[in-house]
Order: C-alpha cells, then structure tokens, then sequence
C-alpha cells in the first residue's frame, strides 16, 4: 500500500501496546518492533513479502528473503529464525515454487539464521517472504528518528530497482540486463548494518517503498531537523536513467510524491527523470544512515566492499521536517 492509503486505516486504529518490554512498537514508523526479554537481550520482530519482482524463481526467493530481513538490519539486529510466508497458485509448477523456497533458505542460511517452519495459502498470484525474529542489544538498536544536526546522510546500495523492475515487465530490459540490480537486491544489509552501529550511526532505516524521500522524511522528526540531499551523489544501478527516460515510472513513485507534498523543496536544477527517482519505490534497497562526520572512516572500513555506498546529503537544523533537494 502507498503511505497515505496506509496512513488513512491507521489512524482509525489504537495506536497499539505499551508497557515496558517494548522498545519500539507501533508508535514509531519503524518497520520492525522491537521486545525486550532481559538487560541483555532484545528480540526484534518484523514480516513482509511480496508478487515476484523478477521472473527467475530463485532470485525472487532470495530478494524477498534478504527484503524482509533488512527490517532487522535497520535496527542494529541480527536475524536469528524465520518463517516462510508463501501464497501460490495450486494451478502453477510447483518445481518454482521450489526454486522460490531454496532461495529464500539460502539467504536465511547466508544470514546465520534458520528456518521454523511457515504457511501457504492457494492464491492467483504467487507472493513470497518471511516472518523473521532477530536478535539486539537493548542499549544499541538504531531507529529511524534520532539523527543529529551535522550528521550526514550515508546509503548503502544504489538506487532504481522500481523503474528496472517496471520495464522488465513491461519487456523493455531483459533479466540479464538488470543483473547488477537483482544481485544488489539480493544482496544482505548485514555489512551496512555492522558498520552503521561499528561507526557510531545516530539513526537508521532501510530503503524500500516509499522511495529515497518518504524514507528520509521517516527519519525527521516533527520539528528541528531538516535534510539535504545532493542528487548527483545517488548511486543509481545501470539502466536507471535510460529506462526512466523511457517513461518507466512505476505507479507507486507518483503516489510517493504526492504523499511527500510540500515538505520537499526542489532545486530548479533537478530535471523531472531525477524526482522520479528519489520518488522510485525501491525493493531490497539499501540502509540509509544518519552518522557524525568523525564516524565516516569507521564506517567505510567496516562497510565491505561488495556494498556501492555514497554520503548523498546531510541533517541540518530546521524548524520544519523540510527535505531541500539539489543538483
Ligand atoms: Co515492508
Ligand atoms: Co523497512
Ligand atoms: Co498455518
């Protein structure tokens, strides 16, 4: 569901549980909650899954295994045991419903987590991820909130995988052509997550899909902090930009703008193709992190090699959650 669809049935709601063992619950617009079982331990807790992005079976298990585990990743947790959520057509070959499960296994297994057992529901449309429980610290988990003025605004995979995925169905891009992107989808933010907490990180979340803005706008809290980000420092997965230009703009990314409204002041030198980008619901997108500058090194040393990263803005002070977008 796009945010203000979601905002809409939420507010009709109670705003959830409180009492002392929940550290991050629904009030806050973390993706994962957060319970803590003693001093020492905290379990965090989060689910998602989705219609296949990609036509290979065992990709699309592996990106929607390592898509739900990030939630556990943003808040400085480890991923400890999963369950498999999985709706599948009875009509199908169930040799890709195969492939789907393996790949899903092998991330979990790839995160140094295991698999409990899950449910199926006979669907007309495949869908796929996970129910996870992850591990931290109760004095070390990272939140969306809590970024400081000075902090610069760190992320951790490149950008586009709404746009590339629309112009596979639409056959403009063959899977082969979105390579990179599918392994960058498939890739853990377990590296982005170490080095995030290693370096020192003020807040953290994972980029998926309310795009670049709405996941930055999730980070400001309702007054003192405004952010700047500095477009020509996206990482943007090849193809992006030809395929943007050849109108593949997915439905979501003009929902996300809309949502974003006026707390976003553009730059006149910031052309349409880059709004639909930081607009582009990502899937399995990389950590956004909120870091004082002296924890950069840390970071890049922690960070392994495989992960593009760029520092792409910086948290200022503001009376207004305003995020100003430059060339
Ligand atoms: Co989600
Ligand atoms: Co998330
Ligand atoms: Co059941």
């Amino acid at each position: 569901m796009g945010p203000e669809d979601l905002e809409k049935v939420l507010r009709l709601l109670p705003r959830g549980e409180s009492t002392g063992e929940i550290l991050v619950g629904l009030d806050t617009r973390d993706d994962a909650a957060v319970f803590m079982l003693d001093e020492e331990t905290a379990l965090v807790h989060t689910l998602d899954f989705f219609t296949p992005i990609v036509d290979d079976a065992y990709f699309f298990g592996q990106i929607a295994a390592a898509n739900a585990m990030s939630d556990i990743y943003a808040m400085g947790g480890t991923p400890i045991s999963a369950m498999n959520i999985v709706c599948f057509p009875c009509s199908l070959d169930m040799n890709l419903l195969v492939r789907i499960l393996q790949g899903g296994l092998d991330k979990i297994h790839e995160a140094g987590a295991v698999l409990l057992g899950g449910h199926t529901v006979d669907d007309e449309e495949p869908k796929y991820g996970l129910a996870v429980t992850g591990r931290v610290d109760p004095e070390r988990i990272l939140t969306c909130t809590g970024a400081e003025p000075g902090d610069l605004l760190l992320l951790t995979k490149p950008l586009g995988t709404g746009i590339l995925a629309t112009a596979l169905k639409g056959d403009f891009l063959s899977e082969a052509e979105m390579e990179e992107a599918v392994k960058g989808m498939a890739g853990l933010n377990a590296s982005a997550s170490q080095a995030a907490l290693g370096a020192g990180a003020h807040a953290c979340t994972d980029l998926t899909g309310f795009g670049l803005l709405g996941h930055i706008l999730n980070m400001l809290p309702e007054r003192g902090l405004a952010c700047e980000v500095h477009t020509s420092r996206l990482p943007i997965y090849p193809r992006v930009i030809e395929m943007a230009e050849m109108g593949m703009i997915p439905a979501g990314a003009h929902k996300n703008r809309d949502f974003i409204g006026e707390r976003v002041v553009l730059s006149e030198q910031v052309d349409e193709i880059t709004i639909d980008l930081i607009n582009d619901p990502q899937t399995s997108g990389g950590l956004l992190v909120a870091l004082p500058p002296e924890g950069l090194k840390a970071f890049s040393e922690l960070l392994d090699n495989a992960n593009e990263w760029a520092q792409i803005g910086s948290f200022g002070e503001n009376a207004e959650p305003i995020i100003r977008v430059l060339p």
